[in-house]
Protein backbone atom coordinates (compact mmCIF):
# COMPACT_ATOMS: atom_id res chain seq x y z
CA UNK A 1 0.00 0.00 0.00
CA UNK A 2 2.73 2.28 1.13
CA UNK A 3 4.86 1.63 -2.17
CA UNK A 4 2.14 2.87 -4.50
CA UNK A 5 1.32 6.00 -2.30
CA UNK A 6 5.03 6.72 -1.94
CA UNK A 7 5.60 6.07 -5.81
CA UNK A 8 2.65 8.60 -6.40
CA UNK A 9 3.94 11.35 -4.30
CA UNK A 10 7.30 11.41 -5.84
CA UNK A 11 6.06 11.49 -9.00
CA UNK A 12 3.92 14.30 -8.01
CA UNK A 13 6.92 15.66 -6.78
CA UNK A 14 8.76 15.14 -9.64
CA UNK A 15 6.62 17.23 -11.70
CA UNK A 16 4.66 19.96 -9.41
CA UNK A 17 7.34 20.21 -6.62
CA UNK A 18 8.70 23.99 -5.89
CA UNK A 19 12.21 22.66 -7.02
CA UNK A 20 13.42 26.46 -7.59
CA UNK A 21 13.31 27.23 -3.77
CA UNK A 22 16.46 28.52 -2.98
CA UNK A 23 17.04 26.26 -0.40
CA UNK A 24 16.49 23.50 -2.48
CA UNK A 25 19.07 24.17 -4.65
CA UNK A 26 21.67 23.74 -2.09
CA UNK A 27 23.16 21.03 -0.49
CA UNK A 28 25.15 23.21 2.45
CA UNK A 29 24.12 22.20 5.66
CA UNK A 30 24.40 25.98 7.10
CA UNK A 31 21.64 27.30 4.14
CA UNK A 32 19.21 24.21 5.06
CA UNK A 33 19.05 25.17 8.74
CA UNK A 34 19.23 28.99 8.15
CA UNK A 35 16.10 28.29 5.68
CA UNK A 36 14.31 26.22 8.12
CA UNK A 37 14.72 28.01 11.27
CA UNK A 38 13.32 31.27 9.10
CA UNK A 39 10.74 28.72 7.80
CA UNK A 40 9.68 27.49 11.60
CA UNK A 41 7.13 30.28 12.31
CA UNK A 42 7.16 32.54 8.65
CA UNK A 43 5.49 31.56 5.00
CA UNK A 44 7.76 30.61 2.35
CA UNK A 45 7.16 34.10 0.88
CA UNK A 46 8.03 36.52 3.31
CA UNK A 47 11.17 34.69 3.86
CA UNK A 48 12.20 34.63 -0.12
CA UNK A 49 11.44 38.42 -0.88
CA UNK A 50 12.66 40.09 2.00
CA UNK A 51 15.10 37.86 3.99
CA UNK A 52 16.29 34.81 3.34
CA UNK A 53 19.42 36.48 0.87
CA UNK A 54 20.25 39.75 2.46
CA UNK A 55 20.90 37.56 5.71
CA UNK A 56 23.02 34.96 3.50
CA UNK A 57 24.77 37.77 2.39
CA UNK A 58 25.84 39.05 5.67
CA UNK A 59 26.26 35.68 6.67
CA UNK A 60 27.36 33.36 4.59
CA UNK A 61 28.49 30.27 6.72
CA UNK A 62 27.80 29.40 10.09
CA UNK A 63 31.41 30.85 10.91
CA UNK A 64 30.41 34.32 10.22
CA UNK A 65 27.52 34.50 12.42
CA UNK A 66 30.01 32.45 15.21
CA UNK A 67 31.89 35.76 14.12
CA UNK A 68 29.38 38.22 14.67
CA UNK A 69 28.18 40.35 18.07
CA UNK A 70 24.46 39.15 18.40
CA UNK A 71 23.32 42.91 17.60
CA UNK A 72 24.32 42.01 14.33
CA UNK A 73 22.66 38.62 13.91
CA UNK A 74 19.62 40.42 15.66
CA UNK A 75 19.93 43.22 13.09
CA UNK A 76 19.44 40.95 9.78
CA UNK A 77 16.51 39.38 11.77
CA UNK A 78 14.75 42.45 11.83
CA UNK A 79 10.99 42.39 10.76
CA UNK A 80 10.98 38.90 11.07
CA UNK A 81 9.89 38.11 14.47
CA UNK A 82 9.92 35.15 17.41
CA UNK A 83 13.79 36.57 18.17
CA UNK A 84 14.42 33.33 20.01
CA UNK A 85 15.60 32.33 16.50
CA UNK A 86 17.92 34.41 15.57
CA UNK A 87 19.36 34.17 19.45
CA UNK A 88 19.49 30.44 19.30
CA UNK A 89 21.63 30.39 15.73
CA UNK A 90 24.04 32.87 17.23
CA UNK A 91 24.49 30.04 20.49
CA UNK A 92 24.68 27.39 18.35
CA UNK A 93 27.15 28.75 15.54
CA UNK A 94 29.11 29.34 18.79
CA UNK A 95 28.60 26.08 20.56
CA UNK A 96 29.47 24.07 17.37
CA UNK A 97 32.20 26.84 16.45
CA UNK A 98 30.96 26.85 12.58
CA UNK A 99 30.55 23.18 11.63
CA UNK A 100 27.19 21.38 12.06
CA UNK A 101 27.33 17.75 13.41
CA UNK A 102 25.98 15.41 10.71
CA UNK A 103 24.28 13.09 12.87
CA UNK A 104 20.22 14.02 14.01
CA UNK A 105 21.04 13.32 18.08
CA UNK A 106 23.59 15.63 17.96
CA UNK A 107 21.90 18.10 15.98
CA UNK A 108 18.48 17.68 17.77
CA UNK A 109 20.58 18.93 20.61
CA UNK A 110 21.64 22.12 19.62
CA UNK A 111 19.86 25.20 20.79
CA UNK A 112 16.50 25.98 18.74
CA UNK A 113 16.71 22.82 16.33
CA UNK A 114 14.17 20.31 16.98
CA UNK A 115 13.56 16.42 16.38
CA UNK A 116 11.88 18.06 13.28
CA UNK A 117 14.34 20.42 12.22
CA UNK A 118 17.41 18.04 13.06
CA UNK A 119 15.63 15.33 10.52
CA UNK A 120 15.17 18.02 7.66
CA UNK A 121 18.58 18.78 8.15
CA UNK A 122 20.13 15.32 7.85
CA UNK A 123 17.55 14.45 5.42
CA UNK A 124 17.47 17.44 2.73
CA UNK A 125 21.66 18.02 3.08
CA UNK A 126 22.97 14.13 3.81
CA UNK A 127 20.19 12.11 2.42
CA UNK A 128 19.30 10.62 5.52
CA UNK A 129 16.19 8.62 5.71
CA UNK A 130 14.52 10.13 8.21
CA UNK A 131 11.09 11.72 8.45
CA UNK A 132 9.86 14.93 9.42
CA UNK A 133 6.98 16.24 11.14
CA UNK A 134 6.01 20.17 10.89
CA UNK A 135 3.28 21.78 11.69
CA UNK A 136 1.90 21.14 7.65
CA UNK A 137 3.07 17.66 7.64
CA UNK A 138 1.40 16.74 10.95
CA UNK A 139 -2.23 17.91 8.96
CA UNK A 140 -1.45 15.76 6.06
CA UNK A 141 -0.11 13.01 8.00
CA UNK A 142 -3.67 13.41 10.30
CA UNK A 143 -6.41 13.21 7.15
CA UNK A 144 -4.33 10.76 5.64
CA UNK A 145 -4.29 8.15 7.98
CA UNK A 146 -7.89 9.78 9.83
CA UNK A 147 -6.36 10.56 12.70
CA UNK A 148 -8.15 13.32 14.84
CA UNK A 149 -5.49 14.60 17.61
CA UNK A 150 -2.22 15.34 16.62
CA UNK A 151 -0.60 13.28 19.36
CA UNK A 152 2.69 13.30 18.60
CA UNK A 153 3.88 9.54 19.52
CA UNK A 154 1.63 8.46 17.33
CA UNK A 155 2.17 10.81 14.23
CA UNK A 156 5.93 10.39 14.32
CA UNK A 157 5.23 6.68 14.03
CA UNK A 158 3.33 7.40 10.97
CA UNK A 159 5.82 9.29 9.71
CA UNK A 160 7.87 6.64 9.94
CA UNK A 161 5.44 4.46 8.05
CA UNK A 162 5.15 6.48 5.06
CA UNK A 163 8.35 7.54 4.93
CA UNK A 164 9.98 6.60 1.13
CA UNK A 165 13.59 5.32 2.56
CA UNK A 166 15.39 5.98 -0.96
CA UNK A 167 14.49 9.20 -1.32
CA UNK A 168 13.90 11.01 1.74
CA UNK A 169 15.15 14.12 0.08
CA UNK A 170 12.15 13.68 -1.96
CA UNK A 171 9.73 12.43 0.29
CA UNK A 172 9.78 15.20 3.34
CA UNK A 173 9.72 18.22 0.45
CA UNK A 174 6.95 16.73 -1.67
CA UNK A 175 5.13 16.09 1.99
CA UNK A 176 5.73 19.93 2.70
CA UNK A 177 4.83 21.08 -0.72
CA UNK A 178 1.30 19.12 -0.30
CA UNK A 179 1.06 20.20 3.13
CA UNK A 180 1.45 24.04 1.40
CA UNK A 181 -0.04 23.81 -1.62
CA UNK A 182 -2.99 20.83 -1.38
CA UNK A 183 -3.94 19.28 1.75
CA UNK A 184 -3.90 23.37 3.00
CA UNK A 185 -6.43 23.70 6.44
CA UNK A 186 -9.28 25.26 4.52
CA UNK A 187 -10.43 23.64 1.26
CA UNK A 188 -8.07 21.48 0.20
CA UNK A 189 -7.80 20.11 -3.24
CA UNK A 190 -8.02 16.46 -2.48
CA UNK A 191 -8.46 15.98 -6.20
CA UNK A 192 -4.71 17.23 -7.22
CA UNK A 193 -3.23 15.19 -4.30
CA UNK A 194 -1.17 11.88 -5.09
CA UNK A 195 -2.05 10.71 -2.21
CA UNK A 196 -5.72 11.15 -2.29
CA UNK A 197 -6.43 6.63 -3.71
CA UNK A 198 -5.03 6.09 -0.13
CA UNK A 199 -5.98 8.65 1.74
CA UNK A 200 -8.42 7.50 4.69
CA UNK A 201 -9.10 11.19 5.46
CA UNK A 202 -10.69 12.24 2.19
CA UNK A 203 -14.51 12.11 2.11
CA UNK A 204 -14.15 14.39 5.45
CA UNK A 205 -10.57 15.96 5.54
CA UNK A 206 -11.58 18.79 7.44
CA UNK A 207 -11.98 16.71 10.59
CA UNK A 208 -8.62 15.62 10.56
CA UNK A 209 -7.51 16.75 13.08
CA UNK A 210 -10.43 18.02 15.03
CA UNK A 211 -10.15 21.47 15.54
CA UNK A 212 -9.23 22.90 19.19
CA UNK A 213 -10.79 26.29 19.64
CA UNK A 214 -8.16 28.92 20.14
CA UNK A 215 -8.40 30.79 22.91
CA UNK A 216 -8.58 34.91 22.08
CA UNK A 217 -5.93 36.91 22.34
CA UNK A 218 -5.62 39.24 25.41
CA UNK A 219 -4.87 42.68 24.64
CA UNK A 220 -2.75 44.84 26.59
CA UNK A 221 -2.83 48.79 26.99
CA UNK A 222 0.42 50.03 27.31
CA UNK A 223 2.38 53.63 26.94
CA UNK A 224 5.58 54.23 25.03
CA UNK A 225 7.77 57.19 26.02
CA UNK A 226 9.16 59.17 23.68
CA UNK A 227 12.43 60.69 25.42
CA UNK A 228 14.51 63.23 23.78
CA UNK A 229 17.79 65.34 24.57
CA UNK A 230 19.23 67.07 22.11
CA UNK A 231 17.60 66.01 18.96
CA UNK A 232 18.45 62.49 19.76
CA UNK A 233 15.67 59.72 20.72
CA UNK A 234 16.29 57.86 24.27
CA UNK A 235 15.94 54.16 23.82
CA UNK A 236 16.91 51.49 26.23
CA UNK A 237 17.79 47.72 24.95
CA UNK A 238 15.41 44.99 26.03
CA UNK A 239 16.09 42.36 28.63
CA UNK A 240 12.54 40.44 28.59
CA UNK A 241 12.70 37.00 26.92
CA UNK A 242 10.69 37.49 23.95
CA UNK A 243 12.61 40.63 22.57
CA UNK A 244 15.88 40.45 24.28
CA UNK A 245 18.69 42.09 22.55
CA UNK A 246 16.29 44.25 20.35
CA UNK A 247 16.33 48.22 20.82
CA UNK A 248 13.17 50.22 22.10
CA UNK A 249 10.70 52.71 24.07
CA UNK A 250 10.71 52.74 27.63
CA UNK A 251 6.84 51.02 27.93
CA UNK A 252 5.35 51.43 31.23
CA UNK A 253 1.51 50.50 32.47
CA UNK A 254 -0.15 54.13 33.40
CA UNK A 255 -0.14 57.09 31.98
CA UNK A 256 1.36 60.44 33.86
CA UNK A 257 -0.90 63.01 34.26
CA UNK A 258 1.43 65.26 32.60
CA UNK A 259 2.08 63.54 29.44
CA UNK A 260 0.59 64.20 26.47
CA UNK A 261 -0.41 61.74 23.51
CA UNK A 262 1.60 61.55 19.98
CA UNK A 263 -0.74 58.95 18.91
CA UNK A 264 -1.06 55.08 18.71
CA UNK A 265 0.59 51.47 17.38
CA UNK A 266 -0.74 48.22 17.99
CA UNK A 267 1.15 44.89 17.09
CA UNK A 268 -0.48 41.28 17.06
CA UNK A 269 2.39 38.97 18.96
CA UNK A 270 1.98 35.40 19.09
CA UNK A 271 -0.01 35.21 22.94
CA UNK A 272 -1.18 39.03 23.21
CA UNK A 273 -2.04 41.68 20.96
CA UNK A 274 -0.28 44.85 22.46
CA UNK A 275 -1.98 48.75 21.94
CA UNK A 276 0.95 51.19 22.39
CA UNK A 277 -0.20 55.06 23.36
CA UNK A 278 2.90 57.35 22.37
CA UNK A 279 3.21 59.78 24.92
CA UNK A 280 5.85 62.52 25.48
CA UNK A 281 6.29 64.22 29.01
CA UNK A 282 8.69 66.72 29.88
CA UNK A 283 8.18 66.70 33.37
CA UNK A 284 9.51 62.99 33.55
CA UNK A 285 13.27 61.70 33.99
CA UNK A 286 13.32 58.63 32.81
CA UNK A 287 16.58 56.49 32.29
CA UNK A 288 17.72 54.94 29.25
CA UNK A 289 20.34 52.99 27.89
CA UNK A 290 21.34 55.41 25.24
CA UNK A 291 20.65 58.39 22.75
CA UNK A 292 20.32 58.31 18.83
CA UNK A 293 20.09 60.34 15.91
CA UNK A 294 17.64 59.17 13.25
CA UNK A 295 20.65 57.67 11.22
CA UNK A 296 22.34 55.94 14.10
CA UNK A 297 18.68 54.08 14.90
CA UNK A 298 18.80 52.60 11.21
CA UNK A 299 21.63 50.32 12.45
CA UNK A 300 20.30 49.44 15.78
CA UNK A 301 17.87 46.06 15.51
CA UNK A 302 14.69 47.20 16.47
CA UNK A 303 11.54 45.50 17.32
CA UNK A 304 8.50 45.83 14.79
CA UNK A 305 5.91 47.74 16.99
CA UNK A 306 9.25 50.35 17.96
CA UNK A 307 9.75 50.61 14.04
CA UNK A 308 5.85 51.74 13.89
CA UNK A 309 6.82 54.30 16.38
CA UNK A 310 9.94 55.47 14.50
CA UNK A 311 7.54 55.80 11.80
CA UNK A 312 4.85 57.92 13.51
CA UNK A 313 7.49 60.02 14.49
CA UNK A 314 9.60 61.03 11.82
CA UNK A 315 7.25 60.61 8.91
CA UNK A 316 3.53 60.74 10.75
CA UNK A 317 0.71 60.80 8.28
N1 LIG B 1 8.96 24.94 5.34
C1 LIG B 1 9.89 24.39 6.12
N2 LIG B 1 10.86 23.79 5.38
C2 LIG B 1 10.53 24.00 4.08
C3 LIG B 1 11.11 23.65 2.84
N3 LIG B 1 12.25 22.96 2.80
N4 LIG B 1 10.49 24.03 1.71
C4 LIG B 1 9.33 24.71 1.78
N5 LIG B 1 8.73 25.08 2.90
C5 LIG B 1 9.32 24.72 4.05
Amino acid sequence: MYNEAQKLLLDWYAKNGRHDLPWRQTNDAYTIYLSEIMLQQTQVKTVLERFYFPFLERFPTLQSVADAPLDDVLKMWEGLGYYTRARNLHHTALTCKGILPQNPEELGGLKGIGKSTAHAICSFAYHQALPILDANVKRVLCRYFALSTKDEKALWEKAWKLLAVKHPYEHNQAMMDIGAMICTPKNPNCLACPLAFTCKGKDAPENYPKAVKKAKVPTKKRFALVVFQEGKLGLIQRKERLLHGLWGFVQIDEKPNTAHSLGSVSHTYSHFKLELEIIHDDALHVNVDGYFTEEEIENLALSTVDKKIIQKIFSPK
